[in-house]
């Protein structure tokens, strides 16, 4: 038969020669992102005082194309292996971005070892992330939970080619970080992204104990006192001692101490060694993060492993001076509070919760 025809081999073959080369064109031009506008808006933050100004990495400027394309991944399952779980299945702006959990869990339901932590503010951090401060920056932060096995057990290759392959997100990358194509697409760029986003996570400044401090709004008797006992104003109430380490603007040194939660006494027996872990100096032993308080009324349980549920629990553990271990911080001692008096340091802490911040459209699910 093919004899009758000698040349079609060869037109064939010349057919599928053109067909594959308009494909590999086509290929081309989908990589090449060149066709859409590159015009990043610089963001100002409208900080409510007495919010100070944040500093803000020189390679990582806030743009609104960044903000946008950090916010979508924060909330995208693609980043875990089997797109169950995002940053946002752990972290819930109605509970100031924790998950009422004493652990979290990760892909399959695996239990992780710490409680979630709230990103309220997280951008005035400087002093390190996680409850023993192992990540450095935001960004450095963010590559953790995507290849942590406890959480998103994925890998930075995996979500790069999910991400390359994706509808839309070459497109926002090239908006928000001028990319030219989408194998440009990287890792340190997911993460910049996710840190612009989380750098607005900024509170409103509407809390109650806010509108008290700019002579809008009084607190009651009870709170009155708790903000005494708290942070020992005047000499004639109590010194809970809680403004030493839960200080200033942000309700945090953001040092990092041992507030006694457990009885140990050799230095190298703590469960979980916290700051000691990472610093490898044993008198960092059991010390941790010590969190900022705003909106603490929403974050509940408390403490790195979640250990206490209520703030009653969480003021009994103060009052008789925690459990005695070789790195507590001495400032932890008994305080012979009553009843009342604990009850007026929680109602003086319910005064920080904000509830226009976990009401802010800007930070939900935008899909
Ligand atoms: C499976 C639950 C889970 C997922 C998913 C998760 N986190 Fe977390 N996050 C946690 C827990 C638990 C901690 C504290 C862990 C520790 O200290 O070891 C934490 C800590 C943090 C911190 C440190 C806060 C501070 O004050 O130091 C930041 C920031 C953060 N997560 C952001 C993210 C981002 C961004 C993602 C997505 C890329 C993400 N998390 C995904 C549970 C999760
Ligand atoms: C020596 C410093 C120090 C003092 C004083 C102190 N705290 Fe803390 N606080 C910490 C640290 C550190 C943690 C986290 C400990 C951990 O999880 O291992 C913490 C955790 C908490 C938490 C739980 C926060 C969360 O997100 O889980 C609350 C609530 C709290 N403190 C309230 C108080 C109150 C109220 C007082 C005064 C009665 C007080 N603290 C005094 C250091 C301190």
């Amino acid at each position: 038969m093919f004899c009758e025809f000698p040349y079609m081999k060869k037109i064939t073959s010349l057919i599928l020669f053109i067909f594959l080369l308009a494909c590999t064109r086509e290929l081309a031009d989908m990589n090449d992102l060149l066709g859409e506008p590159y015009q990043p808006t610089a963001v100002t933050i409208d900080l409510a005082p007495p919010f100070p100004k944040m500093e803000f990495p020189t390679d990582n400027p806030l743009t609104e194309e960044g903000i946008a394309l950090g916010r979508r991944l924060f909330y995208d399952p693609i980043l875990s292996v089997d797109s169950t779980i995002s940053c946002s299945s752990c972290h819930h702006l109605a509970s100031s971005f924790t998950d009422n959990k004493s652990i979290s869990f990760g892909v399959d339901q695996t239990p992780g070892n710490r409680s979630s932590m709230s990103l309220l503010n997280i951008g005035y951090h400087y002093k390190g992330f996680f409850w023993d401060g192992r990540s450095k920056t935001l960004e450095a932060q963010a590559l953790i939970p995507v290849e942590d096995p406890l959480e998103m057990k994925e890998t930075w290759p995996n979500v790069i080619e999910k991400l390359k392959r994706h509808k839309t997100y070459p497109i926002l990358f090239r908006k928000a970080f001028g990319i030219l194509d989408r194998d440009s697409i990287q890792k340190e760029l997911v993460v910049k992204a996710i840190a612009q986003f989380e750098r607005t996570l900024i509170s409103s400044g509407t809390s109650k104990y806010d509108l008290v401090k700019k002579g809008l709004a009084t607190f009651t008797e009870d709170e009155a006192i708790g903000e005494d006992l708290f942070f020992d104003i005047t000499i004639d109430v109590k010194d809970a001692e809680c403004g030493n380490c839960h200080s200033g603007v942000l309700f945090t040194s953001l040092q990092y101490a041992n507030n006694a939660l457990d009885e140990i006494t050799d230095i190298n027996d703590y469960e979980d060694k916290g700051l000691g872990q990472i610093t490898n100096d044993i008198y960092d032993n059991g010390k941790f993060k010590i969190p900022g308080l705003r909106n603490i009324a929403l974050t509940a349980p408390y403490m790195h492993d979640g250990r206490f549920e209520t703030l009653e629990e969480v003021l009994d553990h103060y009052n008789m001076g925690g459990h005695p271990s070789p790195t507590v911080d001495p400032i932890i001692r008994p305080l012979n509070l009553t009843d009342l008096e604990k009850q007026q340091i929680i109602a003086f802490m319910h005064t920080l919760t904000d509830t226009a911040f976990v009401q802010n459209e800007s930070f939900s699910n935008p899909w």
